[in-house]
This record gives structure tokens, sequence and C-alpha cells, in this order.
């Protein structure tokens, strides 16, 4: 990371503005500087000369994306953009409505869990500068994004959008992320803090979480994206977590946000997601959003009735006056001038999605195909001609283009002939979690005709791609899936087309872990291709034929069945103490005006998270449960080779950094990226642990035949745990075996250091 880093001209400014030049690889666990904390006395003059009013105009949505500046004194209004994979089209000030522009197109770039899968800090970098480059024409100062909840469930709604089951890997992950954004000109919006890990119920549920969970599990991506990239903005998520809204959790906004990590910036609420005007101004929230009915009128009659200080309010006004500060405003002239998609950040996606695809399954090395040795592909599935920049709610991106799996094929087909089936629809109905789900419009079923037609394409074909998986339909905010079974008959179609041609190669395009028990037994290689943004097709054909090899790894475990996955095996999701409401985002669509919001249901479902620490492969190896595939895993087109694992020396003291070197070597054929990781493992500890967890990784590039020396590093501090009697980090000494692997089922090498 440091080497690229430097390249970076400004990010090296803005690092030694921040004074954490040693923090590219680490999360350091002290208070920040932040690059906010430069305009107090100028910020003390604005708010001498704001009137009650102006002071509370600015703490409460004015239109559905925007809030009030100081108009008298120049300060322009906060303009805010969905987020968190594409800038979203224009919308009416007041309603989702597009506006309908000709120039609000933008680059569609691969979802979470794809950027995920590319386990790159730099890639993370390069995708918040080709966001914020995208917001900068739009006239947006705030990108709300990144997406960075825990992946704790598999048919979470959301899955997709966020990136990892991984407290560390998603750390890394939003960090560059928000270096990239904030470098450019643009502030984040971590989204959504905190513990909102389900759809089910989220306007209303209650997350019970032990504060140690909290802590190492659901909290680190935060607090590294605040504590080492300075984030600006934070979106209180609508769920409570122990019992208080996130809104106005003193414990999260307050306590932890404010105290513990010295976050300078500013608090919005989810859309909807204000529950009072006293307890949340007073716990840190800024902005209620989008509308004013708890910080409008509200907030002023407080206010004057001394329920709340003016101190109070003095301090989330400049709270927002610090980012305003921050982020030049860009005059509504200058926004909208151009098209909002631009090649250089189709070429920034392109680059995501070539390293985010992950090749789960390659018996007798059917892929890559050589287009030299085939003549007839049969392409067959619907998500092989469907786009996936649109749908799922508020990430839809109105996307300049986007290359379909269907269309990279044949664009790198040459003189193979490719012929497409459908071989299903995805107008079949299908029942999930419940809550807000776009419909498809009921069409007669033609579910036999398809099959008929995708059996006869592949009966002839030299090799089938079955592109199938999930949608943005079924994958969407607002609602969970029922199951990770494929939707739409797909299994009996691949069923149906494995019978006349066993050289499939199913492709699933999804965020998400999908049961592959049907498609394990018809296809001999399976990829995992994600919602893989603009340049998506391309980046696929191209590992398909071998153009590159393949070198995404998993972000999440995949499970066998959904019920060995942690909070499925403890009964803890779905919840069944209330039933499944309508979501929040209905009540949201519904009002025409933002002012007239109301936050959700009066459904109260408690969720307990009674795994703790056992979330994705913490679970799997703890409790010694196999797998579909493990965390961190992903082949290759080539070999590597890990050998001499050597530790710089065999004790550290609590401020040292244990530094792991070994030699990798491509042992194959073929130019390739290895991503190597090192998991910890406590040697006869007295505190409780999961089996192993991730502490440190790198991608490498090697060309065949060629080694190269890799060093790890795990900062001592890393190792901490949250001890809940002294409400602080500890340190556990011992012993540690450090494994090192390429993913937590292949562990190559071990050295064991004391702490
Ligand atoms: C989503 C947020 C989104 C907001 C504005 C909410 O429903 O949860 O992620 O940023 O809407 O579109």
């Amino acid at each position: 990371m440091k080497k690229t880093t430097l390249k970076w001209g400004v990010c090296l400014f803005v690092l030694a503005l921040a004074g954490c030049q040693n923090r590219t690889t680490t999360l350091s666990r002290d208070v920040h500087t932040s690059r906010l904390d430069g305009y107090e006395a100028e910020i003390d003059a604005i708010i001498a000369g704001m009137t009650d009013e102006e002071k509370v105009a600015m703490l409460h949505g004015k239109h559905m994306f925007t809030s009030e500046g100081v108009a008298s004194q120049g300060i322009a209004d906060m303009i805010y953009a969905d987020g968190p994979f594409g800038i979203r089209e224009e919308m009416e000030p007041h309603s989702w409505n597009s506006l309908h522009l000709r120039n609000d197109s933008s680059t569609f770039f691969p979802t979470g869990s794809a950027l995920a899968a590319t386990w790159d800090e730099d890639i993370a970098y390069l995708y918040g500068k080709g966001m914020a480059t995208e917001a900068r024409l739009r006239g947006k100062d705030m990108i709300l994004g990144p997406a960075i909840n825990i992946q704790r469930i598999p048919t979470g709604g959301r899955t997709y959008e966020y990136l990892s089951e991984d407290p560390y890997l998603s750390a890394r992950l939003s960090v560059g992320y928000t270096k990239g954004v904030q470098d450019h000109g643009v502030a984040v919006c971590l989204k959504h803090y905190a513990l909102n890990n389900q759809e089910t119920n989220r306007g209303s549920v209650n997350v019970i979480a032990s504060d140690r969970a909290i802590r190492e599990i659901y909290l680190p991506p935060f607090e590294a994206a605040v504590v080492e990239a300075d984030a600006f903005g934070v979106m209180s998520a609508y769920n409570k977590v122990n019992g208080a809204w996130c809104g106005e959790n003193e414990f999260l906004l307050d306590q932890v946000l404010r105290k513990d990590w010295g976050f300078r910036g500013m608090v919005i609420s989810d859309w909807g997601g204000t529950h009072s005007t006293v307890r949340s101004v007073a716990a840190g929230l800024n902005v209620e959003m989008p509308g004013n009915t708890y910080h409008g009128q509200a907030l002023l009659d407080s206010l004057r009735a001394g329920a709340v200080a003016m101190s109070v309010i003095d301090e989330r006004v400049r709270e927002i006056l610090r980012v305003r500060k921050a982020i030049t405003p860009i005059p509504e002239s200058q926004a909208n001038v151009v098209m909002t998609g631009q090649p250089a950040q189709a070429q920034i996606a392109y680059q995501v999605a070539t390293k985010s695809i992950v090749l789960l399954k390659n018996e007798g090395g059917l892929l890559p195909v050589d287009r030299a040795a085939v003549h007839k592909i049969a392409v067959i599935g619907d998500n092989a001609d469907r786009k996936m920049s649109s749908g799922g709610v508020g990430a839809g991106v109105k996307a300049l283009y986007e290359i379909t799996p269907l269309a990279g094929i044949r664009a790198l087909a040459g003189d193979v002939q490719i012929v497409y089936a459908q071989g299903y629809t995805s107008q079949q109905g299908g029942r999930r979690q419940g809550g807000w789900q776009m419909q498809a419009p009921a069409q007669p079923d033609p579910a036999r005709r398809l099959r008929e037609e995708a059996v006869q394409a592949a009966s002839d074909a030299d090799v089938v791609f079955f592109i199938g998986g999930n949608n943005r339909q079924w994958e969407t905010e607002g609602s969970d899936r029922r199951s990770m079974q494929l939707p739409y008959n797909q299994d009996s179609v691949l069923m149906a087309v494995a019978a006349v041609n066993p050289k499939v190669v199913f492709v699933a395009v999804a965020g998400a872990p999908v049961d592959l028990d049907v498609v394990d037994a018809c296809a001999p290689a399976i990829v995992q291709s994600w919602f893989n943004g603009t340049e998506g097709g391309r980046a696929l054909a191209e590992v398909l034929f071998g153009v590159i090899s393949p070198s995404g790894r998993l972000p999440f475990s995949y499970p066998i069945h959904l019920e060995d996955s942690p909070a499925y095996a403890m009964g803890n999701f779905p919840q069944t103490d209330a039933p499944i409401a309508e979501d929040i985002f209905v009540n949201l669509v519904g009002n025409a005006r933002a002012g007239d919001v109301q936050a959700g249901s009066s459904n109260r479902s408690t969720a307990v998270y009674s795994e703790d620490l056992l979330v994705g492969y913490r679970w799997f190896d703890t409790k010694r449960k196999p797998v579909r595939y493990p965390f961190g895993y992903g082949l290759t087109y080539t070999k590597f080779d890990y050998a001499d694992a050597q530790i710089s020396k065999p004790k550290y003291s609590a401020n040292e950094e244990i530094e792991v070197t070994f030699t990798l070597s491509n042992t194959g054929q073929m130019a390739a990226d290895e991503v190597v990781q090192l998991y910890v493992h406590r040697v006869d500890a007295t505190v409780e642990w999961p089996e192993k967890e991730l502490k440190a990784f790198r991608r490498v590039a090697l060309q065949p035949g060629a080694s190269q020396q890799v060093t790890l590093t795990v900062p001592v501090e890393q190792l901490k745990y949250w001890d809940e009697a002294q409400h602080d980090w500890a340190l556990e000494h011992g012993q540690v075996e450090l494994l090192i692997g390429a993913s937590t089922g292949d562990i190559r090498l071990r050295a064991t250091a004391g702490i």
C-alpha cells in the first residue's frame, strides 16, 4: 500500500496533515487528528452571526438529498448523493422521481462484495477516486457510501452492497475507499452505523450484541475509516442497538464515535431513521434526513423552551460547518454540464472487475476456453443478457453503459459461434423474507419453451456458459432472501442442459453466496462474477477465455447449506418474535414531500447476536463445520508455492510489529495474482478466541517461474481484545501462531511468536 500511496502527491499531503503517516497498514486505536480541525476561528465567527432559525435549518433535510447552508453568509447547502457504487441520477427535490436529465448517467462500479473480492486496498482507493471524480461533475459534496456493515447472514438483502464478513478486510477496503474519495474533494458518509446487518424489519429491529462483538467484529471498518482515513461523514442506521435507536444512541454516537475515535465530522440519519428531537441532537445526530419532523420546528421549540441547550445546537452546527469548509462547494452552474460517466472512471471499474472474479471450481481444466479449439459456445441464462446497474432501491445506478456477460463474450469470441438462449425468466415469482421488493409484472409462464431452447442450444455446443445467479430485484435493500436457492427454477434448467452437454461452466452473477448443490453436480467449472459494474461482462469474458487469470478471492464463507451458517444455526435469524413488517422505505416512497416522512412501523423485533464473535469463518473454523468454499478462497490458472516462513524475532512487545517473511513462487504457466493471507491462532489462551482471525494480507502479481519474498506485518496492537470488565482494549500475553495461506481452508506455512 505504502509504495503506491507515495505516488499520489495529494494523498501524501493529506496523510501528513492528518498526522497518520504510519497508519497506512494498521488500525490505530488512538484518537486521531483531523483535517476538519483547521477552521475553528472561521466557524466561531459564522456561528456568532447566525439566527436560531438558521442554525435549526441546518439540522434537517431541505430537499430529498440536500441540507441547508447559511445563505446569509454565503455558506452553500450540503448536497448528498447515493452511493455507494455509482453517482445516483438527479431526482425532483421532494420526491424519488427522476428528473430524466441527459447528462447524469454515471459509471457503474462493481458492487461492494466485488470490490472486497479484489482484496486490494489500492484498488479501493482508485474506486473512491473514481466515485469522487464523478460526484464533483455532478456538484455533490458527500457520497452516501461506502456501505461497510459486516455481512452477518449470507441472505442479507444488502450483502452485495457490503464488503465482507471479516472486520479486517472490510476495514482495509473502507480505508482505501474513504481516502480515495476524500483526497479528491468529496466527503464520504460511512453507512449504516451500526449493526445494520439485516433488512428484515430494519426500520424497527433491536439488535442485542455484546460490547466485545460490537468492538471487534462490527465496528472496526467504521473505526478504521474514521481514525486512519479521517472520514468526514457517518450515516446512522435505521435499527436499534442494545435498546437505543442508532440515530440517538449515546454509546455509538457520543462515546464511541466522537470520544473514543475523535470523530470531528457530521452524522446524518438514514432516510426516515430519526426518532426524536432532544435525544438525537444531544447524542450527536447532526442532520435529520430527508425531512424535518424532529429537527425542524420541534427543535426550534425545544431550544426556545430550554429543553435543548444552545451549546448543543452550536456544536452540531459546528460539526457540519467543518465539513462544509473542508469540501469546496461546486456552483450550480458548473454541475451537470458534462456527462457524469467518463472513460477514466470506466477504466477503474474495469480494473476492479478484472481483479474481483472468483474461480470456485475448475475440474479437468475446463477453463480457460481456448478460442482456437472450439467452434460453438452456448451461452445460457437470463443473467447473460441482463444489466445489473439498476434495482436494489437506493443503490441503483443510471449507468452510462454496461457490458453484459453476453456482450463481453461476443466481443471476445473471435471466430467462435455464440448461440444464446435465455433458459429461464426472472419474471417468474419467488419468495423473499418480506419487506420491500420491486414486483415484476405478471406474465404467462414461458418456462418450458425457454428450457427447450436452452437444451437445443447446448446440445451441439463445444462448451456451455450458464450465466445464472441472482439479480438486483432478488438481492435488494429492504428485504432479505428466504434461502440461498437459485431463483426462477435455474437448477432444473441447468440439470436439463447438463444432461445433453456436461461441459458446463456455471457463472454465478450474484453479490452473495448461492446454494450450489445442483450446480456442483452439473458443472465442472464454477465462477462467481458478482454485479460487476459497467465493464463486468468484458472482465468475465477475459477470464473465461484466459486473457487474464482469475484473481478474486471470496470475501465471505460459502456455506454448504444455509442452516450451517452461524445466525441460522443459533436460531437467531430470521427472528420469530414479531411479524415481518412492511419496509420503512415503502413509507418514504409513499410520501410525496420529504418533510412528511415518518419512521417505519411499530413492529418490534429483537435480533440477538448470540453467535457473538463467531461470524462467518470464525464460526465455521471454531465449530469445525465444513463449508463449500472457505473465506479467502479462489483458484487461478496457475499454481503458487509458499516456502520458508521466517519471523523477524521470537518475542514482541505491545508497541511492535510482528514481521513474517516467506517466499512465494508462481510455478505454473501463466502470469497471475495471488492473495496471500495471514491468520492468527492463539495458543493456550485463557480468553476465548475464534479459531483464527485474518490480520494481514497482500495481493502479489507474479510472472510464471518468478519468485518473490513477501513480508506481512501484524502490529501487536491489532491482537488486543475488548475487555468488557475494563471497558478497554487489552492484550493477552502468550504464544500466537501465524498461519500463512491462500484461504482459511488452505494454510501453507506456520510460525510461532510470543507477545
Ligand atoms: C438507504 C440508504 C440510502 C438512503 C438514501 C435509505 O433507504 O438505507 O443507504 O443512502 O436511503 O437513498
